[in-house]
């Protein structure tokens, strides 16, 4: 069975009142206040594919598409620029001495402070885009860390932004280990998108920048969802919006299935394990930016409390739910996406296919399924 409930000692308790800070209503207008000083700042379309939900029977299927979110081509970017930004302006604040705000970055005394700053990240692709261009806006210098086998499309997309990139042999994991040493090493600011330790604010605040995504979801949804599948590589995105929804709707919030690929489910088998896991490497994934070895632990500790299922999903599952999209039924829209965009949907598709998962989730035709379509297609 590639479907788990979640069994941990924490599911269902409330989530920790310094999450609900975090990811609270408040948070979310703040985040609001940074992203619309970006300069491709826009609200991405919520797509109803009605030929699809018919065809899955189930009442309604909202996607939400971050294909064209900030001009970067994922949701990713809303994170990097949210945390780039908040560290700037914290540093910058004491090296100047006074208060920097947003609306103040184009200040030259405060462009000067930035020309002297370098920041970095290590990334599978889009976190890497997200924060060079967020830096690239202030005119600092940026380092981002890829692993070897990352793809030549992403590697010109960071580079355009002016970001000195270097490709490290193995996998996502192994570029983190480098950028940690080499950050500390040459005092560069790290804008990590996941955390190895509590009250990490620099990760705390790269997920603050995904809530815009739910809250700009539910303000334009007719109808509040009764389920969510969020794909996950370290959980950023899926504790972010799990956190919100449970914070939004308590008792009340909609189901929350995470999905992963079979080949890197960190997610998953931590909690069959009962414990945050780095696992091994299994099966290779055209999933590239899920391809993570192991949970972020903010994203950990929601998870254990709000996230109702975990699901594991194979190549040719992934490859069948990416075809729907492209061929549309009835009057149902094309959505560009990827293979790791398109992943959520994946999990539905596979929930609906088995009768045994499709009943535990309590999928029918009342059910309104929300997905995120995570990236366009490359
Ligand atoms: C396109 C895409 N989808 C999903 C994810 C998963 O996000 P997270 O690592 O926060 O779980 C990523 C992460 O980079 C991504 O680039």
């Amino acid at each position: 069975m590639m479907l788990i409930h979640n069994k941990h000692e924490h599911y269902r308790t409330e989530i920790d009142l310094a999450d609900e800070k975090l990811f609270g209503q408040k948070a979310e207008e703040d985040a609001v206040v940074f992203l619309s000083h970006h300069d491709h700042y826009n609200v991405t379309p919520l797509i109803s594919l009605s030929g699809l939900a018919e065809k899955l029977q189930i009442g309604r299927l909202l996607v939400k598409d971050e294909g064209a979110r900030l001009g970067i081509g994922s949701f990713k970017g809303l994170g990097g620029y949210h945390a780039v930004m908040r560290k700037f302006l914290k540093e910058a604040s004491v090296i100047l001495g006074r208060e920097v705000r947003i609306q103040d970055i184009a200040d030259p005394e405060v462009r000067s402070v930035a020309s002297k700053m370098a920041f970095c990240a290590a990334s599978a692709g889009n976190h890497g885009r997200g924060v060079a261009a967020a830096v690239q806006m202030l005119g600092a210098t940026v380092y981002i860390y890829l692993p070897e086998q990352t793809k030549s499309e992403y590697v010109e997309a960071i580079t355009k932004y002016g970001a000195l990139v270097r490709k490290f042999p193995g996998s996502y994991d192994q570029t983190l280990v480098a950028i940690n040493a080499d950050a500390k090493k040459n005092d560069w600011f790290l804008i990590s998108d996941i955390s190895f330790i509590e009250n990490d604010e620099v990760t705390s605040w790269v997920m603050q920048g995904y809530l815009l995504i739910l809250k700009e979801a539910l303000e334009q949804s007719v109808q509040v969802p009764t389920h969510i599948f969020i794909q996950a590589g370290v959980g950023g995105l899926a504790g972010a919006l799990a956190a919100q929804l449970r914070i939004r709707y308590g008792k009340n919030c909609p189901y929350i299935v995470i999905v992963e690929p079979v080949g890197a489910a960190c997610i998953y088998d931590s909690i069959e394990a009962g414990e945050l896991k780095k696992i091994r490497h299994g099966l290779p994934t055209a999933m590239s930016m899920l391809d993570c070895l192991q949970p972020s632990l903010a994203a950990w500790r929601i998870l254990t409390r709000t996230g109702d299922s975990f699901m594991k999903i194979n190549e040719s599952e992934n490859k069948e739910a990416l075809a729907l999209l492209g061929k549309p039924l009835g009057n149902d829209p094309v959505i560009k996406s990827s293979e790791s965009g398109s992943a959520g949907l994946t999990g539905l598709v596979k929930a609906i296919h088995h009768e045994q998962m499709r009943s535990a989730i309590g999928l029918d035709l009342n059910s309104c399924v929300l997905v995120i379509n995570t990236e366009q297609a490359n």
